[in-house]
């Protein structure tokens, strides 16, 4: 289960779950560098960047092994999808990721809800569609709001919720393939599962905000913000996805050939009739990995080597701080549409300020995506450290930056509930 001592290990993205990622990994006392491609300002500042682009198998592979890399760890579905990590394993080095045939988990919406139905999953009744009539028709089987998913990747924004039919057409209209489903109602939560295809590690639930703006109000987003531990879940969740929702997933990837290693994310509402899936992503979460790392004691290299080399079986159980961890993303002025770009942003180079959209620019950080960064806090509770990630927060400065005001605040004030 150890890794090699004095390992290498290459993270491959640039987003602030990325740098996330890697700032936990060089944490970890068996790892001697940590290299992220391409990364971002703020992984070049704490470790180093090589660049290379993400979707590049073949050229991700030759730098692992340039630098003798012993382990590697994809962070963004795009990659996953493209098959970086079997281009990685082929050079028979070890990767925390899955192939590019199980990835289709997140890289296609009808795949995923077919072994959902296949593995008896809990989810939302849905109704495939490739044109207007099938939609129109799909509609009238559902009462609203309506949901319409883009059947293709969409970077989080390929969803619409919304009860005015005409609003809904028009966005099956711009995607082409799309699956329309019930609404499902209740709280979300974000469940991450560390797994080798067989043994499951689940990580601390999480719950994110996809909307822009405060109250769940405007487009949804990558993400605006994270919190964890959840305080108003029952206490058994995790067990009860890992045996109702995981395990016969992963059973039935493996019945067909494409067996699913990495991160498995299972995106919930917790309804009256029980948690039930909205989606599943082949990666970890962002924002809220950078939340449910904050809280975690184990060195995570270890356990994801244990993932990557089919061992985790015989890693220890996780252990955990005690408290509450909180991420706001400050993202800049017209995301999630054509952001700006080009402004610098002052005082961002600190521990729990994870880069996305930033690079480096003759010795500033310069703004050059729609999140920019991810301000992550812990507390003793779920009040304290929000007050600590707001006032992190308070030292940046961006022209025409935008945040939520009130990530987490519902929970800390009791008022998320989960219907019975
Ligand atoms: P997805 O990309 O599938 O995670 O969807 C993005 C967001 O849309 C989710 O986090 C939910 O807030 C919302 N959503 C998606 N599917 C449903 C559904 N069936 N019922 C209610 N909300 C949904
Ligand atoms: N937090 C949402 C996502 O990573 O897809």
């Amino acid at each position: 289960m150890a890794t090699q001592p004095g390992m290498t290990v290459l993270v491959v993205g640039n987003g602030a779950r990325e740098h996330a990622l890697a700032t936990a990994i060089a944490a970890d006392p068996s790892v001697e560098s940590v290299v992220c491609a391409p990364g971002n300002a703020g992984t070049a500042a704490d470790f180093r960047n090589a660049p290379v682009a993400a979707e590049d198998g073949r050229a991700v592979a030759d730098l692992a092994a340039d630098l003798r890399a012993g382990l590697v760890v994809i962070g963004p579905e795009v990659p996953l999808v493209a098959g970086v990590a079997d281009a990685v394993r082929e050079r028979g080095i070890a990767c925390f990721g899955p192939s590019a045939a199980a990835a289709r988990i997140e890289g296609s919406k009808a795949f995923a809800k077919e072994i959902m139905a296949a593995a008896g999953v809990p989810t939302a009744r849905f109704h495939e569609c490739d044109d207007a009539t099938q939609v129109a028709a799909a509609l009238d089987d559902f009462d609203p709001p309506y949901v319409i998913k883009d059947d293709a990747l969409a970077a989080g924004k390929g969803v619409v919720v919304t009860s005015d039919r005409a609003i809904a057409l028009a966005h099956a209209e711009s995607c082409g393939s799309v699956v329309v489903e019930e609404f499902l109602d209740g709280p979300e939560v974000s469940l991450f599962c560390i797994t080798d295809g067989t043994t499951v590690v689940p990580l601390l639930p999480a719950q994110d905000f996809k909307r822009l703006g405060d109250a769940d109000s405007g487009p949804n987003t990558g993400g605006m913000g994270a919190y964890c531990p959840l305080p108003w879940a029952p206490p058994t969740l995790a067990e009860d996805v890992v045996r109702d929702v995981v395990e016969p997933t992963l059973t039935e990837l493996a019945k067909r050939g494409t067996p699913f290693s990495g991160l498995l994310y299972v995106g919930l509402a917790l309804t009256k009739r029980g948690p039930a899936v909205i989606e599943f992503n082949a990666r970890f979460g962002d924002p809220e990995t950078e939340a449910v790392l904050a809280l975690l004691e184990t060195p995570l290299a270890c356990v994801l080597y244990a993932a990557a080399t089919g061992r985790l079986a015989d890693a220890p159980p996780l252990r955990w701080r005690a408290g509450s961890a909180v991420t706001v993303v400050l993202a800049a002025g017209g995301y999630p549409g054509p952001a700006r770009s080009g402004d610098a942003i002052c005082g961002a180079l600190r521990p729990g300020v994870f880069h996305a959209g930033t690079s480096a620019c003759d010795g500033q950080v310069i703004s050059s995506g729609g999140r920019l960064v991810a301000v992550t806090a812990t507390g003793p509770d779920l009040a304290a450290a929000r007050d600590a990630a707001y006032r992190s927060l308070a030292e940046i400065e961006v022209d025409g930056g935008q945040f939520r005001t009130d990530i987490a605040l519902a929970a800390v004030r009791g008022e998320v509930v989960v219907p019975t």
